[in-house]
């Protein structure tokens, strides 16, 4: 499974990267709204910096409109700044009107997606057809990606479902050969969200920083450490 690090902050990407756990980055309007990063420039730096950062690796970049000639506009501007840019469009708009023609458009015309805030099984399994079915007439079959929301489903619906959506939606993938599309693993809350879902088959998971380095605490392993140490002076 691969990490990607859910968040825009230049520093805990650095540190991911150096400790060999990040496989790419994801970002949202609201990542960029708490770290304070603004404006159509503003923005712009910050995915150019993070871009130069990971290098080949995937980042995820949303679009900020609902309204599909300006999310196929926003989707060309954005995926033209660096090669490893994936365009993020929600599955339907803030009214639930599918935009999943945009999607199998901008995919026809190579530009690598990310169809998000996927809350279930079917979402899963359309927004699946819509990218394979613009990949068709393509030579240059990269992975694009779907985005399960297993944080927010456990909100709703509890924990045995979002784990039941995101491993189904693997099965399916796998048994229709749906062999360019990736499950992200997404909205993932603490070290046991980490736990848990990392059994459901998704391809990657994108993880909030605080929820990696909450991860590598054990107070046992802490004590252990300290004895060790205090038991190699006493014996040199
Ligand atoms: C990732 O790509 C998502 O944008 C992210 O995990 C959102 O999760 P949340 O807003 O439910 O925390």
């Amino acid at each position: 499974m691969k990490i990607f690090i859910d968040s825009d902050n230049i520093e805990e990407i650095k540190k991911y990267l150096s400790w060999g756990v990040c496989d790419g980055v994801t970002t949202n309007p609201t990542t960029f709204f708490r770290s304070g990063v603004s404006g159509a420039e503003g923005i712009k730096n910050r995915v150019l910096e993070i871009s130069k950062l990971i290098g080949s690796q995937p980042l995820s970049v949303e679009v900020t409109s609902e309204i599909p000639e300006e999310i196929i506009k926003q989707a060309k501007e954005y995926s033209g700044w660096a090669n490893n840019i994936v365009i993020k469009i929600p599955v339907t708009d803030s009214k639930g009107n599918s935009l999943l023609g945009v999607v199998k458009k901008l995919v026809q015309e190579g530009v690598v997606v990310n169809v998000t805030l996927i809350m279930n099984f079917n979402q899963a399994i359309l927004a699946a057809k819509s990218i394979s079915s613009g990949l068709e007439k393509l030579n240059d079959k990269k992975a694009h990606f779907i985005s399960i929301f297993a944080g927010r489903i456990t909100e709703e619906q509890g924990v045995e479902r979002a784990f039941q959506v995101i491993k189904e939606a693997r099965l399916w993938l796998d048994f229709h050969k749906f062999n360019n599309v990736e499950i992200i693993i997404a909205s993932i809350r603490n070290p046991e969200n980490i736990e848990y879902f990392s059994k459901t088959g998704g391809h990657v998971m994108t993880i909030p920083p605080e929820a990696i380095s909450k991860s590598l605490l054990a107070a046992r392993t802490k004590e252990g450490v300290a004895k060790f140490m205090e038991d190699a002076k006493k014996s040199i």
